[in-house]
């Protein structure tokens, strides 16, 4: 089972028209987000780190924007779309990897890690973004994998050379057990042993992921040294920081024996996707040394000017192992995604109010990094959505990135609804998973389809033949057609970005749990001393939701609220105890 990042399809085997003049403010607002292109400066004051208050936005660069027609997209296609992107509220793009790579794991499988794969563009391409960025105040963080590298780097090319060249410790080998057994039964999420024999050699080496990826050897102090080097390229470069790959696998138990098999309740071994039994994950995955590596990187990139941040890839099992990820002085990651709310992949309103809970109270007051979705699962549409609801469900989510107390990181294309468009044919799947996993896996293709952006051939995305399927919905849901319509997605999103910034409570109030016996509806309120209070319900059900929310407990009882957003659609609430939600509505009140 992939406990990297949880896909989907694995965890499922495992696992209006305007009423009334009362509307006008927020509904005025909307129009005006959707006919004008306008932008919000964050209003961060200058003792606090920019990221603290930021929108990241996930950008898969083979499939953003291609701007000389070989099919995929580039650099110079990101850039193209900074304007966009500032309009959107964006205040720094995390790319995944851009690096020279044979693409066998499309980039994460690095062949140079201080290089620009030509398919992207030139090392001239990747400064322009950088400069063109800062000029509209967006941020550009730079993806690093430092869990394994391609086969085809020419570290790994040198350590399967010959058992004495001195590379060799800088992957991990190890004889098999018996000659054609590996030494232990650890697994590759990819599928299978995560040990592959070396003929030349006769040892095998480890991969946690393809066989492609060695994965390198971090007890190697010249492999930290050589990492660490790469990163101090980029933070030279002007990078606002990394997005850590994988992190959680970067150490194996030295005892390398066997992980344990998890049992369903009958006592019976857990199949995975790729038919082999599920294991616990314990000697290859989360082990305390990780720490010493964040904290040394953490270390390397505050040498350098303007808050650059780390981001952790962690997958985390709990609250109390995410809070680790901080450090204990708060010297490791500054935002390591908190997967715990984002995935839990079902509209549940007493599981979403107690995860909430957990990142408020269970994180030594940091501030949880929000994420719903990204290129490893499949999207809104398909984790959360009922099939007759889904954009207000994704309405929901939204809302729930934006208006509590964290910081949001979205991926490319939710803004605008996109949907998973998963292969139905094995011929045509790209991911090696995909293929491998068949059918029961079927790959990461569906949430990595070129972005929409208008109707027009291929979505615009490219003058030729795209490296993937674009699917047939791009006629209707593109951005193009979205800037112009008020009720869209992407103006729903603006919208959200917008408030996120000029509510000052939305910005930096607590967070405080309303209505917490509600099973129907999750409730909340935001509140920054001396600023106006934000309420916010979200009906998480396919019925209509009559909610009532009494402000007594946080001293504002009795009050009103003027609505700041609601879903399209639904009426204005006479009062805060008399507020009714369509199916899966949302309301946006400022108290009064
Ligand atoms: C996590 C990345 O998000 C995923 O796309 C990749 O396959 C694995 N790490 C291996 O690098």
């Amino acid at each position: 089972m992939i406990s990297a990042f949880k896909r989907t399809t694995i965890v499922t085997t495992i696992t209006l028209l305007l009423c009334g003049l009362a509307l006008q403010p927020a509904w005025s607002q909307m129009k005006k987000a959707a006919s004008k292109v306008t932008s919000v400066k964050n209003i961060a004051t200058p003792a606090e780190p920019w990221w603290q208050h930021a929108v990241f936005y996930e950008i898969y660069p083979l499939s953003y924007q291609d701007t000389n027609g070989d099919g995929s997209g580039d650099l110079k296609g990101i850039t193209s779309k900074l304007d966009y992107l500032k309009t959107l509220g964006v205040d720094a793009i995390w790319l995944t990897p851009i690096y020279p790579s044979p693409l066998v794991d499309f980039g994460y499988d690095i062949s140079d890690y201080i290089a620009i794969d030509p398919k992207y563009g030139t090392m001239a391409d990747f400064d322009k973004l950088i400069a063109e960025a800062k000029k509209r105040d967006i941020r550009v963080i730079m993806d690093l994998v430092m869990n394994h590298t391609s086969d085809k780097h020419k570290w790994f090319i040198e350590s399967s050379s010959s058992k004495k060249n001195p590379k060799r410790d800088w992957y991990v080998w190890k004889d098999g057990k018996t000659p054609g057994q590996p030494l232990n039964n650890w697994q590759s999420y990819f599928g299978h042993s995560a040990w592959q024999l070396d003929p030349k050699t006769n040892q095998y080496y480890y991969h946690k992921f393809y066989i492609q990826q060695p994965d390198l050897n971090w007890n190697n102090p010249r492999v930290k040294a050589a990492i660490f080097d790469a990163a101090r390229f980029w933070l030279k470069h002007g990078v606002a920081g990394f997005r850590l790959d994988a992190v959680n696998t970067l150490y194996e138990d030295p005892d390398f024996t066997d992980e344990g098999i998890v049992k369903d309740k009958d006592g019976k071994p857990i199949i995975n996707a790729y038919g082999d039994p599920t294991l616990d994950d314990t000697k290859t995955s989360n082990l305390p040394k990780l720490h010493e590596v964040l904290a040394g990187l953490r270390a390397v990139t505050d040498t350098f000017p303007g808050q650059r941040v780390l981001i952790g890839e962690t997958y985390m099992p709990n609250v109390a192992e995410l809070a680790k990820m901080y450090g204990p002085r708060n010297d490791e990651l500054q935002l390591p995604m908190d997967t715990q709310i984002g995935f839990i992949n079902k509209l549940d309103v007493a599981t979403f109010r107690q995860k909430i809970l957990e990142a408020e109270t269970g994180l030594n007051g940091n501030l949880p990094l929000l994420v719903f979705d990204n290129h490893d699962n499949h999207r809104l549409d398909v984790r959360y959505g009922d099939g007759t609801h889904n954009e207000d469900i994704q309405r929901v989510l939204a809302t729930l990135l934006f208006t509590t107390r964290g910081v949001a990181l979205m991926y490319y294309g939710d803004e605008i609804g996109m949907k998973t468009s998963t292969p139905t044919r094995k011929e045509d799947v790209k991911d090696p998973i995909g293929v491998s996993g068949w059918p029961k896996e079927k790959g990461r293709d569906g949430e990595r389809t070129p972005m929409q952006w208008d109707d027009s051939a291929n979505a615009g995305f490219t003058t030729g033949t795209p490296w993937i399927r674009i699917p047939a919905d791009y006629k209707t849901i593109n951005a193009k057609a979205e800037v112009a319509n008020f009720n869209s997605m992407l103006n729903w999103y603006k919208e959200l970005i917008t408030l996120r910034r000029t509510q000052p409570s939305l910005r930096d109030g607590n967070y405080v749990a309303l209505n917490t016996t509600d099973n129907n509806v999750l409730s909340w309120l935001r509140q920054a001393p001396g600023k106006p209070a934000v309420v916010v319900a979200c009906n998480f059900t396919a019925a209509p939701q009559n909610v009532s929310i009494d402000l007594t407990g946080v001293g504002l009882g009795g009050k009103s609220a003027k609505t700041l957003m609601k879903t399209p659609g639904s009426s204005d609430p006479a009062s805060l105890t008399t507020i009714q939600l369509p199916a899966f509505g949302v309301y946006v009140g400022e108290v009064q």
